[in-house]
């Protein structure tokens, strides 16, 4: 149970107290291909839970159109949602499933982790000492897009100044970036109570390391940092520090062993776990988790791959490996481990996607997982 491959380290527990729900959402691009498979995975893995897909008879949503009442009560009353992914173009149907998952029902934690996995791990990048999770803030900082005119903004606020003193420019746009006292005390929160659980358990040594950029963004991320340490030392029994971001991504880079739990703002969140995906083989690997008080969603950290779709050459593991974080999540840390296991052994054994040089297909890939797992 120590290994950090095993995805009960990866997060917090929240076992149901009857049988759970799972609500399945392929979405936009190869998301139905690749969930159907992990949904295929988790029942040759025999997981106690009951799965409803409640698009699979529903009218097609329509683009830019609010979800319907029943569709929001079947996805909060969900105990988890296991969701493909989502175009953010013209095609795309589904962001505003994704836009609910986020900001409607709050989920304000994004999980991602980063772990050493496949023995066969492409390039250098994924590191065997790699053994950390990101905590990324996902309800403020710069998303969602908060944006306008400057011209506009300094109509409205002429004394505004920058830290120089400098009044702003009057043409061009801004975005605002926002850090609230909730915001920040939630995510520190969650950071610092997965980090005392790391511990506990002996995953990892307990240290939250806090990723701003405070010594420019002194008001804002001078208060994130600030919340952040007070929440961990009131919690207690871990360690914390705080490095700037910059030094942060090179830190993932050359010494991805040095991190923990990371906890950060949204954008930086953003950008650093994709950096981190390569620690863990690359994006077709890299799984998260999306939590908050309600039903938490699990999907893989990449997009919606609109030039592969109906091929059958997705690569299904980081949406397999995001509904083992989802079994774990459930209380199902044996039938996550399994579903690890038979991935990466999968993998390892050369049955690979065109993604990581090979020629197996979304089914036989699939077909082989499964096989692992009745074995
Ligand atoms: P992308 O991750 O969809 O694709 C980037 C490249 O990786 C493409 O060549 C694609 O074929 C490949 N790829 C991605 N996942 C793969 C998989 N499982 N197996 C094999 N190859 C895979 O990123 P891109 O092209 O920047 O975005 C496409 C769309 O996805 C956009 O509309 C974007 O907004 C959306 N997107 C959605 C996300 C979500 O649903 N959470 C996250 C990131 C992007
Ligand atoms: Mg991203």
């Amino acid at each position: 149970m120590n290994d950090p491959a095993n995805p009960a380290a990866w997060l917090i527990p929240k076992p149901s107290e009857n049988r759970p729900v799972v609500a399945a959402v392929g979405g936009d691009g190869i998301g139905p291909e690749i969930v159907s498979a992990a949904l295929t995975c988790c029942r040759a893995a025999d997981a106690p839970i009951d799965i409803v897909e409640p698009l699979a008879e529903a009218a097609p949503l329509v683009q830019g159109a609010p979800l319907s009442e029943s569709l929001q009560a079947t996805l909060s009353g969900a105990d988890a949602i296991l969701f493909g992914a989502a175009d953010s173009g013209p095609s795309g149907r589904h962001i505003s499933i994704l836009r609910y998952l986020r900001w409607g029902v709050d989920t304000y934690v994004n999980l991602r982790p980063a772990v050493r996995l496949l023995a066969s791990a492409p390039g250098e990048a994924a590191r065997a000492d790699a053994n950390l999770v990101i905590v990324r803030e996902l309800s403020e900082g710069l998303y969602p897009g908060r944006e306008g005119d400057l011209a506009e903004f300094q109509r409205r606020w002429p004394e505004f100044r920058d830290a120089l003193g400098r009044p702003i420019p009057d043409s061009g746009r801004f975005a605002l970036r926002i850090v609230t006292e909730q915001g920040a005390r939630r995510i520190a929160r969650y950071a610092a109570r997965l980090a005392a659980w790391r511990k506990q358990r002996g995953y990892s040594a307990g240290h939250v390391t806090v990723v701003a950029k405070s010594n420019v963004l002194r008001q804002s991320e001078g208060m994130f940092v600030s919340i952040c340490r007070e929440e961990i030392e009131q919690l207690g029994g871990v360690e914390h520090s705080m490095v700037l971001v910059d030094e942060a991504a090179r830190r993932l880079v050359a010494c991805p062993e040095t991190f923990d739990v990371i906890v950060t703002s949204n954008l930086f969140g953003d950008i650093l776990s994709d950096v981190a995906a390569e620690l863990m083989g690359g994006m077709p690997l890299a799984p998260s988790a999306g939590l908050g008080d309600g039903p938490a969603y699990f999907e893989s950290c990449h997009g919606s791959a609109p030039d592969i779709v109906g091929q059958d050459r997705a690569n299904p593991a980081a949406t397999i490996l995001s509904s083992a974080m989802m079994l774990a999540y459930l209380g199902f840390a044996e039938h996550a481990e399994r579903l690890v296991s038979a991935t990466v052994a999968t993998i390892d054994a050369g049955c690979k996607t065109p993604d990581l040089g090979g020629s197996a297909t979304t089914t036989s890939f699939t077909d082989e997982v499964c096989a692992r797992l009745t074995a």
